[in-house]
């Protein structure tokens, strides 16, 4: 690992908007988001470019990124810092953890943006969007709440949609019910949107309701 790589790791545990899931302890959730009606989750936020773009937007709404990636994490959580957004905060693990973590109800929105595809099929239980996860979802979401998907992945699409139907949801195309982070004066796109739409891809984007 590089040297850049391990001071990055030891900052990042020292951060007070980071909640290292390994050695997290029980409650934290409560102790932060307490006070607050659901909360945002932007699950696999990478660099947490939507996270940061949707906090800038809805200063009265709270937003926590999960990544199980804690370089990338650490972009974000610094720049947070730095501009002093308040109302973000960001849990480094596994998205299959998140039980152990989120209460049941208390989230208003998931967003699962440009989520690995795992192509392979063996890899599909693993993908963010498959039946398992989305039991997982809806067991945290509050009434009326949705997940909103990404991708530039027409066979993603696909098998979120079907995934959706599985466990007996309903998709619909673009984002309903939110007060889309893309707008003017904000991060419209993150790392991964980007560099898809330089190469010309199509962006999909889906609401699953579960
Ligand atoms: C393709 S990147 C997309 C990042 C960001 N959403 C964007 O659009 O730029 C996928 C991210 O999901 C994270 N990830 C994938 N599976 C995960 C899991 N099971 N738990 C937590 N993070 C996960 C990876 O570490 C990576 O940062």
């Amino acid at each position: 690992m590089t040297r850049k790589k391990l001071l990055r790791f030891a900052e990042l545990e020292g951060m007070e908007n980071v909640v290292d899931g390994r050695r997290s302890v029980p409650g934290w959730f409560e102790r932060i988001f307490g006070h607050v009606r659901a909360v945002h989750l932007d699950l696999g936020c990478g660099h947490g470019d939507s996270t940061l773009a949707m906090a800038r937007r809805l200063p009265g709404s709270w937003f926590l990124g999960v990544d199980r990636n804690g370089g990338r994490l650490w972009k974000g959580a610094r720049r947070a810092l730095d501009e002093g957004l308040s109302n973000t905060m960001f849990l480094r693990a596994p998205v299959e953890t998140l039980k152990e973590h989120v209460p049941p109800g208390r989230v208003k929105t998931i967003w699962t943006l440009f989520p690995d595809p795992l192509s392979k099929s063996r890899q599909s239980k693993h993908r963010l969007v498959s039946p398992g996860f989305l039991v997982g979802y809806r067991r945290l979401l509050a009434p009326g709440g949705a997940v909103h998907l990404k991708t530039d992945d027409p066979v993603l699409i696909d098998f979120a949609e079907r995934a959706v139907r599985q466990i007996g949801g309903k998709v619909s195309e673009g984002w309903a019910n939110f007060q889309s982070y893309e707008g003017e004066g904000t991060v419209s796109h993150t790392t991964f949107e980007r560099r898809y739409r330089d190469q010309g891809r199509v962006i999909y984007q889906r609401t699953l309701w579960l």
